[in-house]
């Protein structure tokens, strides 16, 4: 009797006591950043189709430099002021240095396998490691030299066919990706293999489509994981069977030229290297970091879609600015005219030192299309930004696309205008001034930077000093659209189409 008077009494104490330590918690804890309101339950989940680099600008603009959503019992933050953008990453870069994960994520990286969408922490140091000494250790100087040769090869393929329109994007795609292949992979396929091209181009535009998707099925509960109203579980299964099929080619080319092959250090490609590294991790490793053949896998993924696709997009849309801009256009072609002189057509190293304007051209297009204009963050524990809380285990991303646009950081923002990048104290590369980051900042920031740089200026420079470009009969400059297609990357909805003409006083030859 006098035990369930006892719980009688008990259990409404225990309620109060419960509550009360619960309330006070919420007051000392800081407040979520401002952000619409959402539905019960439901959250913004609503105004999930919004949910993309332009949508979130504009969602900042009314809420301010960091946005709290709400998707089911999950919360995205989204931060678009070069302020918090420092504090994110750089101030507080340790507690934001994972990456986030989706079911898209999960399936496509081999369950976060890969270097770029593992979380931060000792594996990820020695993904890291792993990776940048094997595009930038000496034997992998061949990297640089693939990228002069892929582009004199695609010079070679313009001039002989000027006059004719060309479609840009596919030109460019060609591009980085034989300069990718060759460094590595060790082979480049032909410019006229036009349906392994389609087939390539069509496997990295779906994962960046993937990559980039806000999909319902991340914001409901594991039991309803079955629920699949965008039709996107079976996307990914399909994409991911494409490219595992090409990545299990390219291993077993490799493991079979090792067989008959007894000079291997003089052949050797990043893709050799990798496989001795895995084969003499079994012996030595047996610990948390061990590097496995899916993270082999995760790494050659990394290189085609971090080599591939960015520098690609980068040059597609520097020439479509260029094209609705004819007096930059001008202006930079005088300049490769005077440095490089129009009796030659290779442009090397030491031109693109003095190649200034060039070098604000591909600034300005970094600035108005950065190839990421999302960049992808989670936290490692509880944080306070500017006042506000932001619980563990929340994705956070960085709209760099709203960045470069941010008035208060950029006069008529919306305008190409690389002369902006002129003169001392402009904005660099380096990941110091948060307004432009388009190869980000931090422990996370962007590993082939240099290279992609490289290849990027490299290759604009040749097409520009080489050609003169004019676009298809009937169009105007006034005509090119800057309209955006979907991903997790920015490519231009419809591609570029421009006739090259010889500009040259000598012919383009071997
Ligand atoms: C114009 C060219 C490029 C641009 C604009 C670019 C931009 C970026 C950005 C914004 C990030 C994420 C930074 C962050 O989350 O804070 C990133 C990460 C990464 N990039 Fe690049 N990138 C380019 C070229 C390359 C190249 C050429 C490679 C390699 C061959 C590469 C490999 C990677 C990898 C592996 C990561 C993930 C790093 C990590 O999570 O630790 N990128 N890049």
């Amino acid at each position: 009797m006098y035990t369930l008077m006892n719980l009688i009494l008990l259990v409404p104490l225990l309620v109060f006591l419960f509550r009360h330590i619960l309330s006070r918690q919420r007051r000392l804890r800081k407040p979520y950043p401002p952000g619409p309101k959402g539905l019960p339950f439901i959250g913004n989940i609503l105004m999930i189709s919004h949910f993309n680099h332009r949508g979130l600008a504009k969602l900042s603009r009314t809420y301010g430099g960091l946005l709290h959503l709400r998707l089911g019992f999950s919360h995205l933050f989204v931060v678009s002021s070069p302020d918090i953008a420092r504090q994110v990453l750089q101030v507080q870069d340790h507690v934001f240095s994972n990456r986030p994960t989706t079911i898209a994520i999960r399936y496509l990286t081999y369950g976060g396998s890969d270097l770029a969408f593992s979380n931060y922490g000792p594996f990820w140091r020695r993904m890291r490691k792993l990776y940048v000494m094997m595009l930038f250790s000496r034997k992998r100087a061949e990297s640089w030299v693939s990228v002069d040769e892929q582009i004199h090869k695609s010079v070679r393929f313009v001039a002989v066919n000027v006059g004719k329109p060309l479609n840009v994007c596919k030109l460019a795609f060609s591009l980085t990706r034989d300069i990718t292949f060759q460094a590595a992979f060790g082979s480049s396929s032909s410019t006229s293999d036009e349906v392994r091209l389609e087939e390539f181009l069509e496997i990295i535009q779906e994962f960046s489509k993937l990559f980039g998707e806000f999909n319902v099925a991340d914001y409901v509960p594991s039991w309803l994981s079955w629920f699949d109203p965008q039709g996107i579980n079976e996307r990914v299964k399909k994409a991911r069977k494409s490219l595992d099929g090409f990545i299990e080619s390219v291993i077993d080319d490799h493991l079979h030229k090792k067989k008959g092959d007894q000079n291997i250090d003089e052949e050797s490609d990043m893709v050799d290297q990798l496989l001795s590294f895995y084969k003499e991790e079994g012996k030595v490793n047996n610990s948390v970091t061990k590097i496995n053949l899916d993270n082999i896998k995760g790494i050659i993924m990394d290189v085609m879609f971090g080599g591939t696709e960015t520098v690609a997009l980068a040059i597609e849309w520097l020439l479509t600015e260029l094209l609705r801009s004819p007096e930059n256009m001008k202006r930079v072609q005088n300049e490769l005219a005077s440095v490089v002189g129009l009796d030659r057509w290779r442009v090397d190293d030491t031109h693109l030192e003095k190649l200034t304007f060039l070098k604000c051209i591909v600034k300005e297009t970094l600035r108005l299309h950065p190839p990421f204009p999302l960049l992808l963050h989670e936290t490692v524990e509880d944080a306070e930004v500017t006042g506000y809380f932001i619980p563990k285990g929340s994705p956070v991303m960085v709209n760099t696309y709203a960045l470069g646009r941010d008035p208060n950081s950029w006069s008529d923002p919306e305008s190409f205008n690389p002369g902006r990048f002129l003169g001392p104290g402009a904005p660099d590369l380096k990941g110091n001034h948060f307004e432009f980051v388009p190869f980000g900042s931090g422990r996370r920031s962007c590993p082939g930077m240099q290279l992609g740089l490289y290849a990027f200026e490299l290759a604009v420079a040749h097409l520009l000093h080489c050609f003169t470009w004019r676009l298809p009969d009937g169009m105007k400059s006034g005509d090119v659209d800057t309209i955006e297609g979907p991903g997790l990357t920015v490519p231009k909805a419809t591609p570029l189409l421009a006739v090259p003409t010889t500009r040259l006083l000598c012919p383009i030859v071997s």
